[in-house]
């Protein structure tokens, strides 16, 4: 048995080593019927939610890097059509959802009371999914690690630049979680791979094109991993029209097992991608 079995709870906090810095909640619209009466309740019910909370849409790096705000949402679109379900998928299907909004605070009730106003204010029009996440410190990260993979990486610019937004929820398999976190550690690195004993880049190495190209978040379960019918992770990834085939590669590179032994351990849930818009 690995390790961290020892206390019988699963892996509520990561080993109690990280905890919830602050949180954010997902929420996915997915309309009933896409008629006019829906869009002027969502438009209304948009601007009732984002009373009191800095829109990231005019996000500039300055805010970023220095003072966060207690408080910020954005909302997106989904572009195109629904898209084709990837064969890997688990979990609900959030890539229906035409309209999504994120919302985040350092107070996780409050998101909760957004969250049922949303719903109240929509109605049986649609239905609500919501991933919830939460900002952790790095765990698998060295000084050496966050230089690599931080140098070159974009700051976040204004959703009228950096207009796409691409959202993959991950869960990771039993076996994953039963290593230990020292083992879990080297995935990330460029290591010996167990199975075929030959040298492979790890996950950062083989992600290193994207750096550049994609501004990128983790979002972690805040209630835990390994929990029944959840994901583990929330991914986030922003860029300009330029850096979509980047994350296509970047995304196709780290599936490959040979490069990146992790990702036998990965589910991916249903990839949600659209626009940053300032308002619905
Ligand atoms: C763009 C280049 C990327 C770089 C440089 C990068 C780098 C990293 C690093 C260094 C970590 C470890 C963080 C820690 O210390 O906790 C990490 C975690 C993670 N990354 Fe990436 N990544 C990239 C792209 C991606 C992409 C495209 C995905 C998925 C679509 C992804 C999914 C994840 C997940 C789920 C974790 C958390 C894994 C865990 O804690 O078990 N990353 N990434």
């Amino acid at each position: 048995m690995g390790q961290s079995s020892g206390c019988g709870q699963g892996h509520g906090n990561g080993g109690g080593v990280s905890a919830n810095l602050a949180y954010t909640k997902f929420l996915f619209v997915m309309a009933r019927l896409e008629d006019d009466a829906h869009g002027a309740r969502l438009r209304t019910a948009g601007g009732n939610i984002a009373r009191g909370f800095f829109n990231d849409f005019d996000i500039d790096d300055s805010r970023e890097t220095q003072a966060q705000p207690f408080e910020t949402i954005q909302f997106f679109v989904r572009d195109g059509e629904l898209p084709e379900p990837e064969p890997t998928c688990v979990g609900p299907c959030l890539n229906k959802a035409r309209h999504l909004v994120q919302i985040s605070s350092k107070y996780r009730p409050r998101l909760q009371e957004i969250e049922e106003e949303l719903r109240r204010r929509i109605g049986d029009a649609a239905d609500v999914l919501a991933l919830d996440g939460a900002a952790r410190t790095p765990r698998y990260s060295s000084p050496e690690m966050v230089h690599y993979s931080n140098k070159g990486a974009p700051p976040r610019r204004s959703g009228r630049a950096s207009r796409n937004a691409i959202i993959v929820p991950i869960r990771k398999t039993a076996e994953w979680w039963q290593k230990s976190p020292l083992e879990r550690h080297a995935y990330f690195y460029p290591h010996v791979d167990e199975s075929s004993a030959c040298p492979v880049k790890g996950h950062a190495m083989t992600a290193e094109r994207g750096i550049p190209a994609l501004f990128r978040r983790v979002y972690h379960n805040p209630d835990g991993y390994a929990r029944e019918g959840e994901f583990d992770f929330v991914t986030y990834f922003e860029c300009e029209d330029e850096g979509l085939p980047v994350f296509d590669g970047v995304l196709q590179s780290l599936r490959d097992v040979q490069q990146n032994p992790e990702w036998q351990f990965v589910k991916e849930g249903p990839i949600w991608r659209g626009k940053r818009v300032l308002r619905w």
